[in-house]
């Protein structure tokens, strides 16, 4: 088991990594102050490990939520159906909810807990490898619009993150590489040797070996939380987590939420600031390709679905949520290892990327 913890001062939390975390009661109790607990999930978990979480939580009222699976589900209407729950069993501002499932079920439910009677308590129990190095670290939490990707939501930070690893082995191959794009990502943007040690994995990886995944779990979870306690609220270096996110997320809207899966768009996305970062001569073209490679390597798709064209493109990222003053800001690699977040870049550039 491995202890890790987002440095935010009274809003610190740990994050727990290991096996079987889910039958742990201790895993739980430390972090739940009332006697009523309401754990979210979806209905392809809910078979999986609703059943396990609700004998290790013995002892509370657990109301449990399951919801429609899938990206097309976080939305409002998805989203009242919590707070209606809640609102049913009577839960009071001492209720604890717990997110069960990948990213879609831990954001929208860090989005209820920061609006249900203002502001209840959450712990994160991720289950995708995604979920596992990403979102359910760092407080962001939130639903999509029609017209752009995560648009409402609330910075909120939960009181732990209790990743089980074992849950891994029920998760599809194409989630599992979906997670492998964030993991590459955080190598990427602040650690050329995680970079190095990923292309030496990466079979392994693939083949969800416990230990070398559980290190790269880790890794990732570190340099997240390193990132975030530098900026929590996003006023600055947070932005270069979203390396590819901003071409990703035009793709996930482009395409109907939930046609590609989440990281599959960071994939091509991070190919697309790989390659405008070499034809801004920050990066050679050498290590693009070698980077690129590692992305192929992973599973994820290298390229942006042929139906889009750059005037899509254009008209999705006018919504990302790094337009400042109308001006869109790009994050990309100055070297590799090293992202920042910038306007100061060739149209023309962008332009060929995109085309
Ligand atoms: P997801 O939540 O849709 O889960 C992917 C699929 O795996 C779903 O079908 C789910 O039911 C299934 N699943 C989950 N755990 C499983 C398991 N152990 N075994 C078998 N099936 C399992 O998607 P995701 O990739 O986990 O998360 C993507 C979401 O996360 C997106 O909405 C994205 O915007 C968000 N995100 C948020 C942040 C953040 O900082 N808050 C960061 C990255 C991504
Ligand atoms: N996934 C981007 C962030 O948490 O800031």
């Amino acid at each position: 088991m491995q202890q890790l913890s987002v440095d935010l001062g009274d809003r610190s939390y740990p994050i727990t990594i290991g096996a079987g975390l889910l039958d742990q009661a201790a895993s739980f109790t430390p972090h739940i102050v009332g006697k009523q607990v309401c754990v979210v999930t979806d209905d392809t978990v809910a078979p999986l490990y609703l059943e396990r979480l609700r004998e290790t939580l013995v002892g509370y009222r657990v109301e449990t939520v399951v919801l429609p699976t899938g990206e097309a589900f976080k939305n409002w209407l998805t989203l009242q159906q919590i707070f209606d729950a809640l609102l049913a069993g009577r839960h009071d501002r001492r209720t604890t909810l717990i997110a069960l499932g990948g990213g879609v079920i831990g954001d929208m439910t860090g989005f209820a807990a920061a609006c249900y009677q203002r502001g209840v308590n959450f712990i994160q129990v991720p289950t995708t490898l995604l979920s596992q190095v990403d979102s359910s670290v760092g407080g962001k939490t939130g639903i999509n619009h029609p017209a752009g990707k995560n648009m409402i939501g609330a910075f909120y930070q939960p009181q732990a993150v209790v990743i089980d690893t074992d849950t891994l082995q029920t998760l599809p191959r194409r989630e599992v590489s979906a997670g492998l794009a964030e993991i590459i990502k955080y190598g990427l943007i602040r650690d050329t040797d995680f970079l190095l040690w990923l292309e030496q994995q990466m079979p392994a990886l693939l083949e969800l070996d416990a230990q070398t995944v559980t290190e790269a779990i880790a890794r990732s979870c570190q340099i997240k939380a390193a990132v975030v306690a530098e900026d929590e609220r996003e006023g600055g270096v947070r932005a270069i987590l979203n390396l590819g996110h901003t071409f990703g997320h035009a793709i996930e809207a482009h395409q109907g939420y939930g046609q590609w899966l989440h990281g599959e768009a960071v994939g091509a996305g991070m190919v697309m600031a790989l390659q405008m970062s070499a034809r801004q001569r920050w990066i050679s073209d050498a290590d693009a390709e070698r980077c690129i490679s590692l992305i192929a390597a992973a599973g994820l798709p290298t390229a942006p679905p042929p139906t889009m064209q750059e005037d899509d493109f254009m008209r999705l990222m006018a919504v990302d949520k790094k337009v400042l003053d109308g001006q869109l800001r790009l994050v990309l690699l100055k070297q590799l290892g090293h992202a920042v977040v910038t306007a100061d870049y060739d149209v023309t550039a962008l332009r060929a990327t995109l085309g």
